[in-house]
């Protein structure tokens, strides 16, 4: 990895964190999260159908694998994540009455959140609740469909029992556009009005090279620091392409240099807003192991600040000195 380059965590004033998904052979991306983050998140080790794929059986190997390498490395740990409709294996909804399935999450949540009691400082314990084309703004999932808002009442509760010490987080993507934002705020208002332990919001944010405009995310920002909620962002990465269809053989140079402008422009926002932010995840290391090279089509994708042979591209200058941008 270069060496006469700054460490990305060092330029902002918020926790700095990248999403991982190489299981627990790291090689060079363990020196690359080392210098440049002070926390990580498992793309999808610590998921339900990693974690428990049969009922009762759980699978811990490479969670206590990537928890021991952050430990280790004195860096923060989310987990990622505990209640969620996808990556969640269907015996847990077989048959299920709303007391099994209540019962089901309890269990799921007191041995994995047990296991890293401590150690893992914050949980993403719902994920993607929201529907804003619903009335009520809440996604028609199987949760949903057998329990109405008890599963997300009970993982909170349950979660915050399993570990008092714990941030416990409410996640969803597009939080940025005003309808969800809208849709997620009376949500996390009408449940932590009731008593129901949110201690923070995550914003995905999955953007593009254009969409959306810079001030929606700082209006999101501002809107939930009226609730008095610790916010984070969770998932950040920013696609070279603004539709579901094109492709580049390879990312052409003004493309990466305009994502560098595009970053310098969010963690402008960022910056400014630091005070209503604990911290910031990128939802990778490098380009080399980004979801957006399978979603929603296979091409190729560059969304990250450093690209697949681990190098700094402009988008690393976009947040850690702008004024080397091309
Ligand atoms: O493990 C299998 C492997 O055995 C198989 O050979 C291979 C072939 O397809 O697939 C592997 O599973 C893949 C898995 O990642 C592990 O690499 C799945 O196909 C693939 O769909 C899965 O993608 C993950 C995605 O969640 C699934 O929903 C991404 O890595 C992960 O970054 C992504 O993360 C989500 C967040 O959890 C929630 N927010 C959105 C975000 C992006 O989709």
């Amino acid at each position: 990895i270069q060496t006469d380059i700054p460490s990305l965590k060092d330029t902002v004033p918020f926790t700095l964190g990248a999403a991982f998904h190489r299981g627990a052979t790291l090689g060079e991306h363990a020196k690359l999260i080392n210098k440049h983050y002070g926390s990580v998140t498992p793309g999808n080790a610590l998921k339900w159908d990693a974690t428990e794929p049969a009922e009762g059986r759980f699978t811990f190997d490479e969670g206590d694998a990537l928890v021991d390498f952050a430990t280790g490395n004195g860096l923060e740990f989310r987990g990622h994540t505990l209640v969620w409709h996808s990556q969640t294996p269907a015996w847990v909804f077989e048959g299920a009455t709303k007391e099994v399935l209540l019962q089901r999450v309890e269990n799921h949540i007191r041995a994995v959140m047990g296991r890293y009691k401590g150690r893992i400082g914050t949980w993403d314990v719902v994920n993607e609740v929201i529907d804003e084309n619903q009335p009520d703004g809440l996604r028609r999932s199987p949760w949903f469909e057998i329990t109405g808002l008890d599963y997300i009442r009970t993982a909170f509760r349950v979660a915050r029992e399993v570990d008092p010490a714990a941030t416990l987080v409410f996640n969803d993507y597009n939080t940025e556009f005003p309808r969800k934002r809208e849709a997620m705020y009376k949500v996390v208002k009408q449940l932590r009005d009731e008593g129901v332990p949110i201690d923070a919001v995550g914003h995905q944010l999955h953007v593009n090279i254009e969409q959306p405009p810079a001030y929606f995310i700082e209006d999101t920002i501002e809107r939930f620091a009226t609730l008095g909620v610790e916010q984070q962002v969770t998932e950040l990465d920013v696609s070279v392409y603004t539709d579901f269809v094109s492709t580049y053989p390879t990312v052409p140079a003004d493309v990466l240099a305009r994502q560098g402008h595009r970053y310098k422009e969010i963690f402008d926002v960022f910056r400014r807003q630091a005070a209503k932010l604990s911290s910031v995840t990128i939802w990778g290391v490098a380009d080399d192991e980004t979801w957006l090279s399978t979603f929603p089509i296979n091409r190729v994708n560059a969304p990250l600040p450093f690209d697949d042979e681990l190098q700094a591209k402009p988008a690393f200058w976009g947040v850690a000195d702008p004024s080397k941008l091309p």
